[in-house]
């Protein structure tokens, strides 16, 4: 997807702001003939708000900032967003043509703020992204796919990638400290 510059997204101090890992997933994102559309962790809700003109759309986080951040966003720009929050899929029904995330990936403990649990992914940064990637199945609808952004720093996480799923990098860029992907997978 591109990106519209027309659409008003409202950033503050306590949610995550929209960098380049955001937008290199949002523009690997492609929904195709997708309905329906999951985001986890969507931070100001920048790419479920590009999400939603194309297919049904909820976006979730874990941090009560974020998604009263991304409520008021939906309303700025009259999109008809589902904002929830939930750790990853907890309390989630039914099933998605497509799912992304943008999880935490930094090898950081989380030290207690909300604001820390977006970068910090605990051990080797890939705990959050290893227990989405372990749990999201089930909300995978046939045919459909996910989305998932890593560093080259996850091992574990790529390992898992390449395991369990039939994975297609469809995005990359290099940061001054690492190099970032966007895979796109679907059920092995
Ligand atoms: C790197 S930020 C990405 C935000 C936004 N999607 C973007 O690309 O700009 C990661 C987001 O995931 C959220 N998050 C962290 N752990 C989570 C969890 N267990 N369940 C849901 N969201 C989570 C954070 O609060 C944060 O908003």
């Amino acid at each position: 997807m591109k990106l519209d510059p027309e659409l008003s997204v409202e950033e503050n101090d306590q949610v995550y702001r929209p960098a380049e890992d955001s937008y290199l997933l949002l523009r690997a994102l492609d929904l195709g003939e997708a309905t329906s559309f999951l985001e986890i962790g969507t931070g100001t809700g920048l790419i479920a708000l590009h999400a939603v003109r194309w297919a049904q759309t909820v976006a979730t986080d874990i941090s009560p900032f974020a998604t009263a951040l991304a409520r008021g966003n939906a309303q700025k720009n009259d999109a008809a967003l589902d904002v929830v929050r939930a750790d990853l899929f907890h309390g989630l029904r039914g099933a998605f043509d497509a799912i992304a995330f943008n999880p935490p990936y930094l090898p950081l403990r989380p030290r207690g703020g909300w604001l820390d649990r977006a970068w910090s992914g605990g051990q080797g940064g890939d705990e959050v992204v290893l227990r989405f990637l372990r749990d999201v199945p089930p909300f995978l609808a046939e045919g459909g796919a996910i989305y998932v952004l890593l560093s080259s720093r996850n091992r574990e996480a790529l390992r898992t990638v390449r395991t369990d799923f039939r994975s297609q990098e469809v995005g990359r860029e290099s940061l001054f400290f690492d190099e970032i992907r966007v895979y796109r997978l679907r059920p092995a």
